[in-house]
């Protein structure tokens, strides 16, 4: 067993249950689980054995021993790092034992023999575990006077990573690290004695989406970031604990910050959660955080242009126009936002612009979608969990690539992978790199054609190993974008009784959907058109039950189709009084590339009559709008996101900017403005209504029923299109941050190789991917695919799908050779 904070521990003399040992430590007698390492059975007396190579998420290795004890009846110290406590066993640790004392401090002799005593510029100076246990189990003089090794530093092992060998005590922490958890064996020890050092293949850098938990978990100042390397020292930080916004994993972060700027984001112990790991991306992507703020309202002049406005005018504008479409507004928001400030909006669009009209998903989407969250999702709590996840037999995967969109379930699968428990089977059109460390087996499916793969699967061998009790099957947002496939994944869960997670790609999007925000949905999965829902809702925002919409509103898709059918029929007739079924848009967060066609959209956001916008930094959108107001990003305000499990995560506020306010805020001053009843909209009257509100009565849970779409026919010439983002990528929330950038997967046309034969392009040879819009052309991975399909990262550097293509998975494109494209 693991032994945690949690593991029981008897002292003394009491009955001991079956399956514990009991021994003394230091002169004390402790009951504890068979198989307990003696180092964790003195933590949990609180006795501290100095280390450097253990790591309790690791195997032990015993490469540093520095935690050497003395054991009765054993003739030399031993590792307590790899030693488990025995029946009948007398263990004396540096506190009661001179043995064990001099041993420690021996080793600790030998350990700073190389190291460099840089301690006043290093980066870990302050929080060092070397430099502690240097002071507490170390002599206060040294006895050696030869000359330390250097090496020329630092080196680069990644464009983040930089390593400064004469500082490594090798431990093999970041090597066990590599090769254990994150199954990329980047990094290992090479040489050996005092020569042995921490080394790369010469022409493969550690590119790894894990690579900064190597920083953290290095026991001295080897490993260092080029992002935060020689910014700050520890003593200056101000540490707040966070939750990362990047993602749907829910990390525990620590967020360190100096003087109002962010210097730093650590990985935080939570171990229902990320253990102790986190991604790259929510490690250093931090300084959008700073950099492009919207500082002030701004407001769109009488000569056409945004102009720098003060609040009370922005805030009379915004409500003037916003008073004049009350029950012809709508509301589009992204990813970004908190539990708190979604609620915000849901409550904002029904009770201030009477509509039903809302949609958090900026991203394709559709009915059926909307439909399964409505029925499967909102309103339904904490389902599967990582620790559910983590105890399958087997889990299936649907359109969904965990270590590109969810890289702390990644981890998670590879922990159950590795212990030889867990069977991984992915529906998708090529076994992934990241699928290929969970040892997953692929089901090959083009894009479309996942609902006939899970009807398959439901009559075939899995169907069988999905009927196992705890069997899991997680399905990825893409599903959306795929006819019928969340409608035959509720199908198969039915029949198989396994149980069925979405996994969205953003931080925001259970929280969103738990809120309210999506048509025809109230807070807490109540449906707009239940009475006793209906009753519940009103009574909560004070208001008489008619004066809820009553029609359910329509999807994101729907209200950039009908403003551009609007200003189409404008156009062909000018003359003619035609109205606008939207009068005005509030967008939130919402970056035009996330949508199927960003062209579409931005020229909807301009053909709107008016339009507001609640920003954090300029975007395309910022300049097409009437009133844009700067709101607070997650560092400048407390909150919560409730991840893919449903479990909601707290975190507090790291920069007190005077003035910054988060969304609710400003919805509240619009609301006061219009002379409606709206309530403060701070975060803490927000969260308690939301609480308060809870999980709707009367939800109702059906199966959705969607028919699957044909899958198209495709020539030689053409092929479907597969797509799916890589974790990092151009997104704007990665933007200032090139070291990061520069570990990002390259991009490349994924082709198979009977396609590739047939257009006459090789391995590495540039292909064209095109459509009527314009190409995207990037060398060939000859890979495993169905010949009729090819694959692109949907937003990487060099390759945006969906702004140059304007198609995305599904849509048929033209493929050749470059060169030949006209
Ligand atoms: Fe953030 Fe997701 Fe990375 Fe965790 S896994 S650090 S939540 S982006
Ligand atoms: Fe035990 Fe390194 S901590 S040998």
């Amino acid at each position: 067993m693991t032994v945690t904070a949690n593991t029981p521990i008897l002292v003394g003399t009491v009955d001991v249950p079956e399956g514990f040992v009991t021994a003394t430590i230091d002169g004390v007698v402790v009951s504890v689980p068979k198989g307990t390492l003696i180092i964790r059975a003195a933590e949990l007396l609180g006795v501290a054995v100095p280390r450097f190579c253990d790591h309790p998420l690791l195997t032990a290795v015993a490469n540093c021993r520095m935690c050497l004890i003395e054991i009765e009846g054993m003739p030399k110290p031993q590792p307590s790092c790899a030693t488990p406590l025995g029946e009948g066993m007398v263990v004396k640790t540096q506190l009661t034992s001179e043995i064990a004392d001099a041993a420690q401090q021996g080793v600790m002799e030998f350990l700073l023999i190389n190291h460099p005593l840089d301690c006043p510029i290093c980066d870990k100076g302050g929080e060092c575990p070397l430099q502690n246990q240097a002071m507490s189990n170390g002599r206060a003089e040294s006895r050696f006077a030869g000359t330390k090794r250097t090496f020329p530093k630092p080196i680069n092992i990644s464009a983040q990573i930089l390593l400064d060998r004469e500082r490594c005590v090798s431990c093999a922490r970041c090597t066990r690290f590599a090769d254990e958890i994150a199954g990329e064996p980047f990094i290992a020890l090479l040489e050996r004695g005092s020569h042995q050092q921490v080394g790369t293949a010469d022409d493969q850098p550690f590119d790894s989406y894990f690579s900064g938990n190597t920083i953290q978990i290095c026991p001295v100042g080897a490993l260092t970031s080029a992002r935060y390397r020689f910014r700050s020292r520890p003593f200056d930080l101000v540490s707040v604990p966070t939750v990362c916004e990047h993602c749907a994993s829910g990390c525990s972060l620590r967020t360190d910050s100096r003087r109002s700027t962010i210097m730093r984001r650590l990985a935080w112990d939570e171990p229902e959660v990320n253990e102790e790991w986190n991604c790259d991306k929510g490690r250093f992507a931090f300084p959008y955080i700073s950099e492009g703020r919207l500082t002030h309202p701004l407001v769109r002049g009488d000569d056409g242009e945004l102009r720098t406005a003060s609040w009370p005018e922005a805030l009379d504008v915004a409500a003037r126009g916003l008073a004049a479409a009350r029950g012809r507004a709508a509301v589009l928001t992204g990813g970004r936002l908190t539990r708190e400030d979604a609620y915000a909006y849901a409550k904002f669009a029904r009770v201030v612009l009477a509509t039903d009209d809302i949609d958090f998903r900026a991203r394709p989407h559709s009915d059926e979608e909307a439909d399964f969250l409505a029925s499967q999702v909102a309103g339904t709590g904490r389902g599967v969990t990582y620790s559910d996840v983590e105890k399958a037999p087997t889990v299936l995967l649907v359109g969904f690539e965990p270590e590109e969109e969810s890289p702390i379930i990644f981890l998670r699968l590879r922990k159950a992978v590795r212990r030889g428990q867990l069977s991984v089977h992915t529906v998708s059109p090529f076994l992934t790199d990241g699928s290929s460390r969970l040892a997953a087996t692929l089901i090959q499916s083009a894009p479309g054609g996942e609902a006939s793969a899970l009807d398959t699967i439901a009559r075939g061998e899995l169907g069988t190993a999905l009927r196992a009790p705890g069997a899991v099957i997680l399905v990825g947002e893409r599903l959306a974008e795929s006819a019928g496939s969340l409608s035959a994944a509720v199908r198969l869960a039915q029949a198989t009784g396994a149980s069925l997670a979405w996994v969205p790609r953003r931080a925001g999007e259970r929280g969103a959907l738990d809120s309210g925000l999506l048509a025809g949905l109230l807070p807490g999965g109540r449906l707009l058109v239940d009475a006793s829902a209906r009753l519940e809702v009103a009574a909560a925002w004070g208001l008489d039950v008619t004066e809820l919409p009553s029609l359910v509103g329509r999807s994101g898709n729907d209200i950039i189709r009908l403003i551009s059918d609007d200003q189409r029929a404008i156009a062909a007739a000018p003359d003619e009084p035609i109205g606008h079924t939207f009068g005005a848009l509030v967008l939130a967060g919402v970056s035009a590339d996330d949508h199927s066609d960003p062209h579409a959209f931005l020229s909807a956001v301009e053909a709107a009559p008016f339009v507001v916008s609640l920003e954090t930094r300029h975007t395309s959108i910022s300049a097409l709008v009437d009133v844009v107001f700067p709101v607070a990003t997650v560092a400048e305000k407390a909150g919560s996101f409730t991840d893919w499990e449903g479990r909601v995560r707290d975190f507090n506020r790291v920069l007190h900017e005077v003035g910054i306010q988060n969304d609710g805020r400003v919805l509240a001053m619009i609301a006061d403005q219009m002379d409606l009843n709206f309530g403060r909209g701070d975060v803490v009257s927000l969260r308690k209504e939301l609480d308060s509100l809870g999980q709707g009565t009367g939800i109702r849970r059906h199966a959705p029923e969607f028919a699957p779409a044909q899958t198209p026919a495709v020539d030689q010439d053409h092929a479907i299109l597969a797509t799916w983002r890589h974790l990092l990528d151009a997104g704007t929330l990665q933007e200032g941050e090139p070291y990061l950038a520069a570990t990002a997967r390259t991009a490349v046309v994924r082709i198979s190789a009977v396609k590739a034969a047939a257009l006459q392009i090789s391995d590495g040879d540039d292909v064209v991917v095109s459509t009527d819009h314009g190409s995207v052309s990037l060398p060939a991975q000859i890979t495993e695919l169905p010949d009729d399909v090819v694959w692109l990262p949907t937003n990487s550097f060099g390759s945006h799908v969906r702004e140059t293509l304007h198609a995305d998975a599904g849509d048929v494109v033209a493929v050749s050779r470059g060169g030949e494209h006209a």
